[in-house]
This record gives structure tokens, sequence and C-alpha cells, in this order.
């Protein structure tokens, strides 16, 4: 008999947070989160409607790029203790390249708390307990303090500079990456 792959894309648990991997029904909760302006001040997204996220996190279940060379990881996080959707983690994971793209939002009510760290930490502790990502990636730009603490917080290395990695609201965005060796689990 052979073994059941195993989930790709598990619930995940922390001290304080519940993280459940995303689904079509978590559109009104991330609408909710991603409804505040100041979550897209570095990003070049704007505030999604229901429907749209609804349309995405559908195509996103399948957990696999249509030509299968990537994952896609999404977990939408909650306290423990209850209450409205606090943020999202994600990963891209390129098997090819031994690596995943790692990427979080939180509400700004959520922020200064601590949760994004320890929400980013346990996604990068499951990553680093299946075969196939060495290390994990962030490209951030130059002017998001928050996220660049975050990193440097989880023990990520700057390894790039990128001028002009994007344009978005008339403003030019230059890029940091982050990288980050993940320890293969022991045992
Ligand atoms: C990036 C982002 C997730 C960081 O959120 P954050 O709240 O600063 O990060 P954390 O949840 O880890 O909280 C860390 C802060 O909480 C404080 N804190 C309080 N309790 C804490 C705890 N138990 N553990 C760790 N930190 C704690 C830390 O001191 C830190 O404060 P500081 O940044 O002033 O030093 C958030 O700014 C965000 O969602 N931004 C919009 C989306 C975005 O830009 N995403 C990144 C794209 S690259």
């Amino acid at each position: 008999m052979t073994e059941p792959d195993p989930d790709p894309n598990p619930p995940l648990l922390t001290p304080r947070l519940r993280l459940e991997p995303q689904r079509a029904g978590h559109a009104p909760d991330m609408a909710a989160v991603l409804a505040d302006p100041r979550v897209h001040d570095f990003l070049p997204s704007s505030p999604p409607t229901q429907a749209e996220l609804r349309a995405r996190f559908a195509r996103l279940e399948s957990r696999r790029s249509p030509d299968g060379t990537q994952g896609w990881l999404n977990w939408v996080v909650f306290a423990r203790a209850g209450g409205s959707a606090l943020g999202t983690v994600q990963a891209t994971v390129r098997p090819a390249e031994g690596e995943a793209d790692v990427a979080y939002v939180f509400h700004p009510s959520a922020w200064g708390q601590g949760y994004a760290t320890e929400a980013v930490r346990v996604m990068l502790d499951f990553l680093a307990s299946g075969p196939g990502v060495r290390e994990a990636v962030a490209q951030v730009d130059t002017r998001n303090a928050a996220s660049l603490r975050l990193l440097t917080r989880l023990g990520f290395r700057r390894t790039a500079f990128t001028p002009h990695a994007d344009e978005f609201r008339g403003v030019v965005s230059d890029e940091f990456t982050y990288r980050l060796p993940l320890a293969p689990a022991s045992g």
C-alpha cells in the first residue's frame, strides 16, 4: 500500500492563532481585512470586492498552478479565542528551485501584537518540515518598515536591491529581496 500524499496546506495552530487553509468561503473574512486602504500602502493592490476574492480563492483551492510547477499555499489567520479574521499568510512553492516565496497581510487592528511573526513562523516551520523547500524568499518595498522588521525578527537576511521593481499609484517602488535558509526537520 502506498502512503497518501501529505496535505500540502493543512490547518496550523500556534499558542494564540488558528491558521485555516484558505477556501472560497473565506472571501467575506478577507474582504474585511483587505478593505482598509492602509493595508495596500506598499502593495500594488487595492481593496477587492467579495466577488473578486471568491473567484480568486476558488482558483487557489487547487493548491497548484495549472502547469503543476508551483504549489499555492494560503492560510487565513484567526485568533484561537475567536473573532474576525486577522490576516493571511501565503507561500508560493517552486520545487524546481527548492524555494518558497512568502507573503503576509494583516488588518491594521492586528498590527503591533506579534501575530504576523507568530503566523509566518509556523508557516516557515511547516515548509521546513516537508521535502522540497530549502529557502524562503520575500520581496519587500524598501519603504515598508514594519515588514522589514518582521523579516529581520524571523532571521531573514537582505540579499538584493531592485530599483524601480514596480510602479503603482504614481510612485516608484524599489524592492529588497530577503532570504532565509530553512533547516530540515530533525528526526
Ligand atoms: C507587514 C505586517 C504584517 C507587519 O505587522 P506587524 O504587526 O508589525 O508585525 P507583528 O504582528 O509581528 O508585530 C510586531 C510588532 O508587535 C510587537 N509585539 C507585541 N507583542 C509581540 C509578541 N508577542 N511577539 C512579537 N512581537 C510583538 C513587536 O515589538 C513589533 O513592534 P515594532 O514593529 O514596533 O517593533 C503589517 O504591517 C501588514 O500587514 N502590512 C500591510 C501588508 C504588507 O505590507 N505586507 C507585507 C508585504 S511585503
